[in-house]
């Protein structure tokens, strides 16, 4: 159970690739090493999950401990519950009925020991199918919501479904993650812009919700994916760090903790 001290945060974005996990990864390792908080997180993409391996933790599989499962220890505050440690063959396609969504949903809330934790982040799945309905209905509170989106126009409609979906669950959203707006040439160091930028900000000004930062394409992220070592951990002294640092200030200004 969760417990009603704990922060449940959402991460939304509804195009698939647009960095969502690697940035609620990061955060949430940012949370744990610099804030001291301690974190668990919810994988909710039962589909392609990614975490455990972009925090190298792939080969490990969830426990059962006084008949509650044990998410995996990352670190001695940070704690990740994914659908990816149950499967045996990674390679198969996961292939699930919507009630076996709902059932795992309802284990990951109901039937962890969440107790003690500063606060939950949520890697929400792309849809709105069962497993983030069973998501909605089960949570108690949902603190708030980050929506991780570029602004290229063919994403714009998938963030405003983001959106109207926090607003029609009263899920306050913190603000707008931009991920790969820029690039930075490795010859001249200017910025390239990689999408016009106005689509998203005029969306953005209807809604009354701000951009938390803007992120560029950097190779070191994809780098540190692959590895299994989380960004802010394998370069620590990168210009991004304060990226991720605006957006855990605002979470904890916004939310408390
Ligand atoms: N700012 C960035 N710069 C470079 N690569 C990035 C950036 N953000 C995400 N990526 C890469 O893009 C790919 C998709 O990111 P991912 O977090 O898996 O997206 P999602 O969870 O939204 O499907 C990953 O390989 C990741 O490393
Ligand atoms: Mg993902």
């Amino acid at each position: 159970m969760i417990e009603e001290k704990t922060s449940v945060i959402l991460f939304l974005g509804n195009k698939g690739g647009i960095g969502k996990s690697t940035i609620l990864a990061n955060i949430s390792y940012f949370f744990a090493t610099h804030y001291n908080k301690k974190i668990g997180i919810i994988d909710m993409d039962f589909y392609n999950p990614d975490l455990p391996s972009i925090f190298g933790v792939d080969n490990r599989k969830m426990g059962i401990q006084n008949k509650k499962m044990i998410p995996v220890k990352v670190l001695s505050n940070l704690f990740l519950a994914s659908y990816g440690f149950f499967l045996t063959d990674k390679k198969l396609p996961v292939i699930l009925r919507g009630f076996q969504e709902k059932i795992i949903t309802e284990q990951f809330v109901n039937d962890i020991d969440w107790n003690g934790f500063d606060y939950i982040f949520v890697d929400f799945p792309v849809s709105f199918s069962d497993g983030g309905l069973t998501l909605i209905e089960k949570l108690k509170k949902i603190d708030g919501a980050v929506i991780v989106t570029s602004s290229q126009d063919i994403t714009l409609i998938d963030t405003e479904r983001s959106i109207i979906f926090a607003n029609q669950n009263s899920i306050p959203i913190i603000g707008v993650v931009e991920n790969m707006s820029s690039l930075v040439c490795p010859i001249c160091k200017n910025s390239i812009e990689l999408y016009k930028r106005e689509s998203l900000e005029s969306l953005l000004s209807i809604y009354k919700v701000k951009i938390l930062c803007k992120i560029p394409f950097d190779r070191n992220l994809l780098v540190s994916v692959d590895m299994g070592i989380p960004f802010i951990e394998k370069f620590k002294n990168s210009e991004l760090i304060e990226h991720f640092k605006t957006i855990g200030d605002e979470i904890v200004k916004r939310i408390g903790g």
